[in-house]
């Protein structure tokens, strides 16, 4: 009798996705690797997160061509190039208290027979994995979400490519910006942590980065904007993550309608801030969001080898009959955390360490603390 891995992608999609999947396949599957493995495997892909698993009863041929994704090594070969995922995604709980489906999504698990199920996701996704090992459901997590917000890792899937796509488009928007001898207000996706603004802005030179973890304070942003201009600056570029907000002001909300996982949607931050810079400053200012570009693409470099990291970790864990934890990259090594240490909390952005609010940019100084005077040797 084979084990059975069942595999799904929730939440926001982002680049990595599958060669993570491809990652599992072929370290579950491919000869070379199940030598080692005394275990014989069969991995099963569930469409559309957790939904392909509550969203009916999965008891006919028709319902499981439906809904579950035979995966072989010959099928996934190329998935490691391409973006998105090929599962497909939804933001789904079946733990929803307005709409309980949890007891159909156990009792599909089981029809299925599936052994263990890795979920490749953000908190909410995890969350459900985590919820599910409590009821005694075999589960292994793997971090993703362009945020890169979860707590336990020091990288989740997709981020790298997101950064990439920021500074791409802000390196269009410098020439525009400098032809014109405009600012540009850029919002980034990033609910509550501003990781990908941070990080986004410092590779794409921003002048002003604005994150959720610092409210900010306009007449600070502009006076910091025009006194560039006053230092001969054509052009300038502000980062705004979407979760940013000015003091005492709320978050800007494109959407009240809550997700099932309760989030709404939000949006308009680089709008406002540009029609209020330029009644600040004078200067011509114009925005943009670069919104599901962030998550569009083919995943670079870093995300592939990530995502065949991640996988393999995750029949690794399988393997060793270690459930209930997240597969995660922690100071220069791929580990594994409970998934009761990741979800509940988030991990934000440490602004006494990586953050300057005075300059609303990253941190000045990467060794020397401001406050201690430079050491006198050397
Ligand atoms: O969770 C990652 C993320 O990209 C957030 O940065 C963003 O706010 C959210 O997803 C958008 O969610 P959706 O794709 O459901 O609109």
């Amino acid at each position: 009798m084979k084990t059975r891995i069942g595999i799904l992608t929730g939440g926001g999609d982002c680049p990595g996705l599958n060669a993570a999947i491809k990652s599992v396949v072929r370290s579950a599957l491919n000869g070379m690797f199940s030598r080692r493995r005394k275990t014989d495997f069969d991995v099963i892909g569930i469409r559309d997160g957790w939904k392909g698993l509550c969203e009916t009863a999965i008891d006919t041929e028709e319902m499981y061509k439906k809904h579950i994704v035979p995966l072989d090594e010959d099928l996934v070969r190329s998935w490691d190039l391409l973006g998105g995922t090929m599962l497909g995604t939804s933001r789904t709980n079946p733990f929803n208290p307005a709409a309980d489906r949890s007891a159909l999504l156990l009792s599909n698990i089981h029809r299925l027979a599936i052994d263990c199920l890795v979920a490749i996701g953000g908190e909410d996704t995890l969350g459900v994995a985590q919820q599910l090992r409590r009821s005694g459901v075999r589960t292994v997590g793997i971090p993703k979400t362009i945020d890169r917000d979860l707590v336990g890792t020091d990288y989740t899937l997709g981020f790298e490519s997101a950064v990439q796509v920021i500074t791409e488009e802000v390196d269009r928007l410098r020439t525009t910006a400098g032809s014109h001898n405009r600012i540009f207000v850029v919002e980034t996706m990033g609910r509550h942590a501003g990781w990908l603004a941070l990080e986004g802005g410092e590779s794409s030179g921003a002048c002003v980065v604005l994150i959720p973890e610092c409210d900010f304070e306009i007449e600070r942003v502009s006076g910091i904007l025009a006194k560039e201009r006053s230092r001969g600056a054509r052009h300038d570029i502000v980062v705004v993550a979407e979760g940013a907000k000015p003091k005492g002001r709320d978050h800007f909300i494109k959407s009240r309608e809550l997700d099932s996982f309760g989030h709404y949607t939000l949006g308009g931050i680089g709008e406002y801030l540009a029609c209020e810079i330029q009644k600040e400053t004078g200067i011509e200012t114009r925005s943009l969001s670069l919104s599901y570009l962030q998550r569009g693409g083919l995943p670079c470099a870093y995300d592939r080898r990530m995502g065949k990291y991640f996988g393999t970790a995750a029949v690794d864990l399988i393997v060793r009959g270690d459930f209930g934890k997240m597969v995660s990259y922690r100071n220069g090594r791929i580990t594994a955390v409970p998934l009761d240490e990741v979800v509940g909390e988030i991990n934000t952005v440490n602004v006494d360490t990586f953050y300057d609010p005075e300059r609303y940019n990253g941190s000045r100084t990467l060794f020397l603390d401001e406050q201690r005077p430079a050491s006198s040797e050397g």
